[in-house]
């Protein structure tokens, strides 16, 4: 619950006094929630032929690009905030898509001849919105989600929003006697920074909270910390608090859109011991508290779908499959071992099949396999010493493991750089509107460079290498400017042909 004292400017209307960037966000992609139904034996329609609805689009960041991606389906969005989405129907206009309807609505005055969705998504909404309109959320996802249909609901947890919660309870009361939503950011961050200076006085545990919570917070853009942290509503709950609410709205609760969260390998053995001896649901709020988890994804279904946790590897034939991040790999001497390892994430094997597995997709990296050619691949190098079966569950320890990124009819993209490069529209249109990034078709926001927007521009798929290095030289770049950007944009999914 927000303080007594929170600030008096919260309204409505905040989303159009400050907006919130509109960005893609990966794991709410269809692509990404069908491949996570189908690993839960559901059968959600194909992506390149659903119909998709955004609860609190903002300005259509996350639809546009899945517009963009499948024509043959068809996305309706809306939100409470009238310049969001007035802006975002500008970009719709300009690209001149038509299978994409934004509009601007109060979840609570809904009009109910919307017709069913098959993905409902509503990302960084549920949280920062009071009781009745958290309500509306699920009960939209009852009776508007398809058969099939899956919807995916992002909100803050306890217990980790309990420490993060600390620093915003301060910033609510430092700001509360400042009106504009300007003065209320600015002496948010005079009180981090005061925080971070001061916090060493403090006892040694409390102290560092402060310090790392006013660092991280410092990093942040000003509508992040705003609705973040100075609205009235954000009201984060515990997983179990929210999955009764899902029964009790008469929907199912399917797993986390992050499957790398729903395993225990991140404990030692007899944490997992207890976790698994606690029933489904209990051991993702045990996993909570151990991990001290602040966000979750959930996803959704409705109560008689065919729900069944047992992963039948079966269901990985015909999905797209991309290794995590960019890996290299060392053999260790002493073990016989070999080591893949990338920023965030290490694997070892000592098994020469699972071995060039892992190496087909960290080869393919940052691109896909579909898994049929990728278990073709394997099994001729294996000289049929493993069974196409063995690959399979080998790609589904993977998945749940976090190492491989499993979609389903994911957009594709070109890694190769062509004569005549070309990058998608929308990010022709985004570099031209100046934003400070693009959607990759990974669905992912990339940072670019002042230098890089007139290069995107041109970037239409006429334009060639040679003329593009002509204008480089001109424009007195490096010699090998070019070839550095356009690998840049290949790495980052950014290139179409
Ligand atoms: C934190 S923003 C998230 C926007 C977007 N989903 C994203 O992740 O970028 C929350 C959005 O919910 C919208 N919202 C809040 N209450 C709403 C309501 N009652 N009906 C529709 N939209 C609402 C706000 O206008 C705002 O754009």
């Amino acid at each position: 619950m927000a303080p007594e004292n929170s600030p008096k400017t919260q309204s409505p209307e905040a989303y159009d006094q400050v907006p919130y960037p509109s960005r893609p966000t990966a794991l709410s992609h269809p692509s990404a929630i069908a491949a996570l139904g189908r690993v839960f034996r559901l059968q959600p329609p194909p992506p390149s032929q659903c119909r998709v609805l955004e609860i609190g689009c903002a300005s259509g960041g996350n639809l546009i690009p899945m517009a963009q991606d499948y024509p043959d389906s068809q996305f309706v969005g809306f939100d409470l905030s009238g310049q969001q989405i007035a802006r975002g129907q500008r970009m719709v206009d300009a690209l001149r898509l038509t299978n994409l309807c934004l509009f601007q609505a109060n979840i609570l005055e809904l009009d109910n001849r919307l017709g069913d969705f098959d993905y409902i998504i509503c990302h960084g909404v549920y949280s920062w919105v009071p009781s009745d309109v958290q309500a509306a959320i699920l009960r939209t996802g009852r009776e508007r989600l398809s058969d099939n249909g899956l919807m995916y609901v992002s909100y803050n947890t306890y217990p980790g929003w309990r420490m993060r919660g600390v620093v915003r309870e301060m910033m609510q009361y430092h700001v509360a006697k400042f009106a504009s939503p300007r003065d209320q950011i600015d002496q948010a961050r005079n009180l981090l920074a005061f925080l971070g200076r001061s916090a060493d006085h403090q006892s040694e545990s409390f102290g560092t909270l402060l310090k790392e919570e006013a660092k991280l917070l410092s990093r942040v853009d000003d509508s992040y910390l705003f609705h973040e942290h100075l609205e009235a509503n954000n009201t984060p709950l515990y997983f179990h608090e929210f999955a009764n609410r899902v029964a009790s709205s008469g929907l199912g609760y399917v797993g986390d859109a992050n499957l790398e969260t729903m395993v225990t390998d991140d404990f030692d053995e007899s944490t997992r011991a207890t976790l698994m001896s606690a029933s489904f649901l209990e051991q993702e709020q045990y996993m909570d508290f151990l991990r001290g988890r602040m966000f979750r994804r959930s996803l959704l279904c409705h109560l008689d779908a065919p729900l069944n946790r047992q992963i039948d590897v079966r269901c990985l034939v015909g999905m797209h499959l991309r290794i995590a991040e960019a890996m290299s790999h060392c053999e260790d001497a002493e073990t016989g071992e070999t080591k893949f390892v990338g920023e965030s994430k290490r694997l070892s094997t000592n098994s020469d099949v699972a071995k060039c597995l892992i190496q087909v997709l960290v080869d393919a990296f940052p691109n896909w396999k579909v898994t049929d050619h990728l278990v073709a691949e394997v099994f001729q190098f294996s000289s049929g010493s493993v069974t196409p079966d063995w690959c399979l569950r080998e790609l589904a320890r993977l998945i749940c493991r976090g190492f491989i990124v499993p979609r389903l009819e994911p957009p594709s993209f070109v890694t190769k750089i062509s004569n005549c490069p070309m990058t998608t529209p929308l990010v022709r249109w985004q570099v031209r509107q100046k934003q400070p990034f693009v959607s990759s078709r990974l669905h992912e926001s990339v940072a670019v460079r002042d230098d890089d927007r007139y290069l995107l521009s041109q970037l239409d798929g006429d334009t060639t290498i040679e003329h593009l290095r002509k204008e480089a030289a001109a424009a007195s770049h490096s010699n090998d400017w070019l070839d550095e950007r356009l690998a840049y944009f290949a790495y980052h999914s950014l290139l179409v042909g």
